[in-house]
């Protein structure tokens, strides 16, 4: 039997099992991977003002998008992506290693994961996981630090800026909060 037809078939039956092991494991985190649109990725990685040397963070990373957007816009900085989905961490690594874009990833729970080294946060999550995240960002962020959130806002803290971002879907908001961010 020839060699090729064989690869072939293994390659997509591999590409089968990882599409549906995908699928499956997304049910089982709060929040899909829906990426933040190019406008929307442009104006987190302005609000955050970022400076060389920094180490931001992109908790629930996705493909990476965010993180490549700020490494290309203020080179020097250490960026980590911690995503839970392994095949959606595998795309943003394999798109990291290919590109050298420098992204280090973690594939775990955000909640798990110890953000005390953090001068910048990136947060694309729903408003319940934003509420069961603020007493860890409480306990962990050091004084100065900078979280911003797209589309939606901490419970009951006042963000230091918003900023609204017209889109041709839909419009998006950006929440800057500088932590200690104040109760409202
Ligand atoms: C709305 S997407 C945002 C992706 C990216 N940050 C962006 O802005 O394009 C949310 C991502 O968070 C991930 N996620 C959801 N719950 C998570 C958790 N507990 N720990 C780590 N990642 C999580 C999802 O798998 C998904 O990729």
């Amino acid at each position: 039997m020839p060699l090729l037809p064989v690869v072939l078939l293994v390659l997509a039956a591999l590409l089968i099992v990882l599409l549906i092991v995908s699928t499956i494991w997304q049910f089982s985190v709060p929040v899909p991977f829906v990426p933040s649109s190019k406008a929307a990725v442009r104006a987190m990685v302005q609000a955050a003002e970022l400076r060389s040397g920094q180490t931001i963070l992109d908790l629930g990373a996705g493909d990476g998008r965010v993180l490549r957007e700020a490494c290309r816009a203020c080179p020097g900085l250490r960026a980590i992506g911690v995503e839970a989905v392994p095949t959606t961490c595998f795309v943003g690594w394999l798109r990291s290693w290919c590109t050298r874009d420098g992204i280090l990833w973690h594939r775990g729970s955000l909640f798990d994961y110890d953000v005390r080294h953090a001068d910048c946060l990136f947060l694309y999550l729903y408003p319940k996981v934003m509420q069961q995240l603020l007493p860890k960002l409480d306990r962990e962020l050091r004084p100065g630090a900078r979280v911003v959130s797209h589309d939606f806002p901490f419970p009951d803290r006042e963000p230091t800026t918003t900023y609204l971002v017209r889109a041709r879907v839909r419009d998006h908001k950006i929440f800057v909060y500088d932590w200690p961010a104040k109760y409202q």
